[in-house]
């Protein structure tokens, strides 16, 4: 056992075999689910301005009270809402007993205001990141991101959403009105020691970190929604540590997918799966008839085998939300086909090629280290990344500031759910990806964006990296190496 442990701990670890579990059959679907409170924002000098406080409290997951960590409440945060166009300014406190930091995921915006592991905010401290809210609308999220603890933080409940409004790139016929017919669904895969404790153990075989039997969605196990519309919207988020989802449902009717992680896609996508690995996002719109019942089901997915089998975290049928629609419907528009303008961003525009390989907690061999940079484009240079999974391993990768799109996937175009913005991507092992991006508006030598792995366990292992945007012939500078010292 021993000898395995220390061969698994560098080359990753594997369950032998998959598990049923969770299905309709087993979920009760008893609880109302949770949806998270629009978060209250005041106008100050121009700026529209949020509080969130990181707090210790506990939660009803059908263990007895679990100790749990959440923004402005007891689990998770409430979902924080603007305009593209606005300034926002988001007055972080953090009432827990350690240092923590808040990192606006998908968000466009200055390095100095993205709360990766340099923005840290200690026990007792504020933080008040400002930046004017530019990019299409999306559904976007914030959650800690402090080196090597960022596991933990999720796990413990510190997540929310954040809503980008915009009329430009919005669809009036796609339902919007918010907790009634657009309803975010932030998923999260729980264990449990017998004390009802989270158990945030790895788990000897799981390779990726913490799996759970139990999902949650808002914090809600075995929810229902009561559907009063024709059609409902709904924001998936996988907030998961390690899992992989593919959605659908249990049976298998179809939908609508009409947005992914940056936005809304150009034309919907009629399907009846869609596969999120961590911090990935999608919208999707379901019809529902008078008086029916449908339960969104994550299918089991191989995500490759490894040396003991197949690996893990795909595995396992799992019941997720219960919709339950009402005798009588209020009409919803048809879901229109088209949907808005995506700009493609140009393989001629590319003034830098970088490849990326993805293997053993590294990327390109190398671990996070605080104070070095790995690369620095130029501000509102366009960059194609050559990115791989070579140790065949479940891996997403993330990248700050930027939204992104998929150029090419094994050389051909990509699939229509991953022909959107999209700024996290789920790697299956040995498929080689061209991404292409922009790094515009914001250049800062000295503070570094992150990109890594949004399995948390790998990215807390190490496999992150930092690069700086630099202005136009810039070079990188010197990170504060006094910034991370808590
Ligand atoms: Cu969702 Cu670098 O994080
Ligand atoms: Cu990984």
């Amino acid at each position: 056992v021993l000898l395995l442990c220390t061969v698994c701990a560098g080359a990753g670890v594997w369950l032998w075999n998959s598990q049923v579990i969770s299905t309709a059959d087993e979920v009760d679907f008893t609880r109302p689910l949770a949806v998270p409170p629009l978060a209250p924002s005041r106008m100050e000098s121009g700026r529209r301005v949020f509080d969130l406080k990181a707090q210790a409290g506990t939660h009803d997951f059908g263990h007895g009270q679990t100790p749990t960590w959440g923004f402005n409440g007891d689990v998770l945060g409430p979902t924080l809402r603007a305009a593209r166009g606005e300034q926002v300014q988001v007055n972080v406190t953090n009432a827990l007993d350690q240092t923590t930091t808040v990192h606006w995921h998908g968000m466009h915006l200055p390095a100095a205001a993205d709360g990766g592991p340099h923005q840290l905010v200690g026990p007792g401290k504020a933080w008040s990141p400002t930046w004017k809210v530019d990019q299409p609308a999306a559904t976007l999220w914030y959650h800690p991101h402090l080196h090597g603890e960022t596991a933990k933080h999720v796990y413990r409940g510190l997540a929310g959403l954040f809503l980008v409004d915009d009329p430009a790139t919005s669809v009036d016929a796609l339902p919007h009105e918010y907790g009634v017919d657009d309803v975010p669904l932030i998923v999260q895969d729980r264990k449990f020691d017998s004390g009802g404790k989270l158990d945030d153990s790895p788990g000897f075989m799981s390779g990726v970190g913490v799996l759970g039997d139990t999902v949650a969605v808002n914090g809600t196990v075995g929810p229902y929604l009561d559907v009063t519309t024709e059609r409902v919207r709904l924001r998936l988020l996988n907030g998961s540590n390690a899992r992989v989802y593919d959605f659908g449902f249990a049976d298998d009717r179809r939908f609508a997918l009409v947005g992914t992680d940056g936005g809304l896609l150009s034309s919907a996508y009629d399907t009846d799966r869609i596969m999120l690995s961590p911090g990935e996002r999608a919208e999707i719109v379901v019809t529902m008839k008078p008086g029916e019942r449908a339960v969104l089901r994550s299918y089991p997915q191989d995500l490759g085998t490894g040396p003991f089998g197949r690996f893990t975290g795909g595995a396992d049928t799992l019941d997720v939300l219960q919709l339950r629609a009402a005798g009588t419907l209020a009409p919803r528009p048809a879901v229109p086909s088209k949907l808005v303008e995506v700009p493609r961003l140009a393989r001629a525009d590319a003034v830098q090629q970088r490849p990326f390989r993805l293997s053993g907690h590294s990327i390109n061999s190398k671990q996070m280290e605080m104070t070095r940079i790995d690369f620095a484009p130029e501000r509102d240079s366009v960059e194609i990344w050559k990115v791989v999974n070579n140790d065949g391993e479940p891996h997403s990768l993330h990248v700050h500031d930027v939204q992104f799109q998929v150029l090419t996937r094994d050389g051909a175009p990509p699939p229509p759910q991953l022909s959107g913005w999209k700024d996290t991507i789920y790697l299956p092992g040995d498929v080689d990806f061209e991404l292409i991006m922009r790094f515009s508006d914001f250049a800062d030598p000295n503070t570094p964006y992150m990109f890594h792995c949004h399995v948390l366990f790998h990215e807390d292992a190490g496999m992150m990296g930092q690069f700086v945007v630099v202005p136009p012939g810039g070079k990188p500078g010197v990170v504060d190496h006094s910034s991370h010292l808590a």
